[in-house]
């Protein structure tokens, strides 16, 4: 609703930014990115922009997806829900690096490019490629008739409306529901049952109310934020499904904050970076409760034996045994959607870092909202 923006210089001399309205405003984005597109009945999804019938959306053999930043990592998380609910290969990769490369283009391959802006010259040009050599994009897009959105066969729009802060929160919260749409949508037309399409939709419902109740913890976040933003250099780690979201909770801190944050798998941790760990590097875990939390729990007493200040970012139900650590705990969902809900407490952590920093949140320095020149 862009007439709500019309209050936001009230917002900024009451020392509020944008940034932080828009990660408040996700409880009702998210809801507007599912209206009207989640059958029920069939427990599948709804999504007539794509442009494509049951036919041709079954030929498809692999799904690519093209991002730049925050888009890219989002998209990581999406190719992760289009292999775990349709089953069909997928991948991410930065678009910026794709276009260059001469790229294969197949023709029962769907290529995806995810952009909140729509005008992002890298990913524009990866779309141009594509479509050059006869390849079938679809674009998951913010901003309605932006070029992106014009330049592909067909798309999603992400209804997250005006986004200001040129780190990104609420589009790309939406960007990660449009892929679980797409993902349930191409699985229902293959072997995901309608059980599991139900079972999907029902999480897919819980979203808004359970990010409304992760924005309630703002307070500890702050505090622990606080705590992070005195360290020079931090780290960021998951594995699998918490992966992605620890490159985007990098990224967020490292944009606003500048402080250097890197993300590493956790798997990765022993083969080096461990080596760098102790008092004065802290690291904030991605750790869901799945098949890997002992795994995950394991390199966290690894961290701490090496005094590493630790943020975890868990559920309720995962035992971290003694650990030395704030814990930050996140509602469950539906296991494939889980990692969105990992990313919201970490927007918050890299608000508050930068607050406290007294740095520009909404105008980070060398970044812009959109890149559109070369
Ligand atoms: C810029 C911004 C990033 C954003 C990226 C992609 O680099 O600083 O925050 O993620 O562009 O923008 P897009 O509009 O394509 O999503």
């Amino acid at each position: 609703d862009p007439s709500a923006y019309d209050a936001s210089d009230a917002v900024h001399a009451a020392g509020g930014s944008f940034m932080h309205r828009e990660i408040h405003e996700q409880p009702q984005s998210t809801e507007r990115a599912l209206r009207g597109r989640l059958d029920e009945r069939f427990g599948t999804a709804h999504l007539g922009g794509l442009n494509m019938d049951p036919r041709e959306t079954r030929a498809i053999r692999r799904v690519k997806i093209l991002g730049c930043g925050s888009a890219y990592y989002v998209g990581q998380m999406g190719a992760s829900l289009v292999e775990e609910l349709a089953r069909i290969p997928a991948d991410a990769e930065a678009a910026s690096e794709f276009r260059y490369r001469n790229p294969i283009i197949e023709p029962d391959t769907l290529y995806v490019a995810v952009s909140q802006s729509g005008e992002t010259i890298d990913t524009l040009l990866a779309v141009q490629e594509i479509r050059r050599k006869g390849g079938r994009v679809i674009g998951l897009v913010n901003v309605v008739g932006s070029a992106i959105a014009r330049e592909c066969d067909g798309g999603i729009y992400l209804h997250a409306g005006p986004e200001v802060a040129v780190a990104s929160t609420k589009a790309l919260t939406n960007m990660f529901v449009g892929f679980a749409l797409l993902a349930l949508q191409l699985g229902r037309v293959r072997d995901l049952s309608i059980a599991d399409g139900k079972r999907l939709i029902a999480g897919l419902n819980r979203l808004p109310g359970q990010i409304a109740e992760i924005l309630e913890q703002e307070e500890e976040l702050a505090a622990a934020a606080a705590r992070l933003a005195e360290a020079d250099s931090l780290f960021f780690i998951g594995r699998v499904r918490g992966f992605p979201v620890a490159r985007e909770g990098a990224q967020k801190f490292k944009e606003i904050s500048y402080r250097h944050a890197e993300a590493y798998q956790t798997s990765e941790l022993k083969h080096g970076p461990l080596a760098l760990i102790d008092e004065a590097l802290p690291t904030v875990a991605v750790v869901p409760s799945d098949e890997l939390t002992d795994r995950n729990v394991g390199a966290l007493h690894e961290i701490a034996a090496r005094r590493g200040p630790l943020v975890v970012v868990t559920h309720e139900d995962v035992d971290l045994g003694e650990l030395d650590a704030v814990r930050i705990a996140v509602p469950r969902n539906e296991r494939e959607l889980d990692p969105i809900l990992l990313t919201v407490p970490l927007q918050l952590l890299a608000y508050h870092a930068a607050l406290h920093l007294g740095l520009d949140i909404d105008k980070p320095r060398n970044l812009a909202k959109s890149v559109t020149v070369e």
